[in-house]
């Protein structure tokens, strides 16, 4: 036990399992019409996946004083559209991908208007949680909905998206790379870390480095996610790697090489870490947070 509650491990299951709770309660059952559809999207989300980001949710909820409670629905509606980006990610018109968190994609299981529509309707679930089950005043309600909107449409995931599919075959310098990672990845994870804080009462004076933390982490991630697409195996990912050097995509590990990536890599932890310093304990699972998302091995 740490002065802030059970071991970081015990901690993250209980998380993975109240998200996985609320994602089938949450995710129309697949007995109604459309089923097929319904069945589909409980494919793409439920039982898999680390929760990255509501996990992040839940750690930055902790340290405003939300109430776990308080953060499910939050906390579901990041993970509902980063489930319809995955979906998304992995049809034959963007990296055409086989395998994702160890099973068939959804284009595959399925088919690709499946997979269109599966994405097309997580996203819309997502903002729907925002509107009708998330415990917070109106006023921040909205700011919910505009935050997580930002951060999946152009400005946010979807423009990441455009970029990488756009910069196929070319080698990109580190800052258009790291725009391209900041948008397409760091958005959501971002917004995770706002959305969990907004869900209690931050001090005013805690804004700036806890979002300085969120991005420096959603950054650190697209890092990992690359060295990993390079070094660890299928098996161990649960989908295709060596994808990124096949499909001729521009990443950390293309542009920098293996060891400077893995630099950037830690350099990004420390200033993840340095970025909490104000913070006492109430910060500690975000601290814990960084550590897993460095050293992850799928
Ligand atoms: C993979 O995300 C795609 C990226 C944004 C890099 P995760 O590594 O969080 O995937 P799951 O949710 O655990 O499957
Ligand atoms: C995907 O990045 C980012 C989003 C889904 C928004 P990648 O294409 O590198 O993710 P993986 O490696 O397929 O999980
Ligand atoms: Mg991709
Ligand atoms: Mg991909
Ligand atoms: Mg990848």
């Amino acid at each position: 036990m740490t002065e802030s509650g059970p071991p970081f491990g015990d901690w993250v299951d209980s998380v993975q399992r109240r998200t996985e709770t609320a994602l089938e309660h949450f995710l129309p059952a697949p007995v109604i019409a459309p089923a097929r559809l319904h069945e589909a999207m409980r494919y793409a989300v439920l039982g898999g996946g680390k929760r990255i980001r509501p996990l992040l949710c839940h750690a930055a909820g902790a340290l405003s004083g939300a109430a776990p409670g308080a953060l499910d629905a939050a906390a579901c509606a990041v993970e509902l559209i980063h489930a319809y980006s995955l979906v998304h990610d992995d049809m034959p018109c963007m990296d055409d991908d086989v395998l994702r968190r160890g099973k068939p994609t959804v284009h595959v299981q399925y088919d690709d208007a499946s997979a269109l529509l599966v994405g097309d309707s997580l996203q819309s679930l997502a903002f729907l949680l925002l509107a009708e089950h998330c415990a917070v005043a109106p006023e921040v309600r909205i700011q919910l909905i505009s935050q997580l909107a930002i951060a999946s449409g152009s400005r946010g995931m979807a423009g990441g998206q455009a970029i990488d599919l756009a910069s196929v075959g070319r080698s990109l310098g580190v800052e258009e790379l790291e725009f391209m990672h900041i948008h397409k990845t760091g958005a959501l994870i971002r917004c995770a870390v706002r959305l969990g804080a907004a869900c209690g009462q931050l001090d005013p004076s805690g804004h700036a480095g806890l979002d300085h933390y969120a991005a420096t982490l959603g950054l650190l991630f697209q890092v990992v996610d690359d060295v990993l697409d390079c070094e660890a195996s299928t098996a161990t990912l649960g989908k295709t790697a060596g994808k990124d050097a096949a499909a001729n995509k521009p990443t950390y590990v293309s542009t920098l090489g293996l060891g400077r990536a893995r630099e950037r890599a830690l350099e990004l932890h420390d200033e993840a870490l340095e970025s909490l310093a104000s913070f006492g304990d109430a910060a500690q699972r975000l601290r814990e947070l960084a550590d897993f998302v460095l050293t992850r091995q799928h």
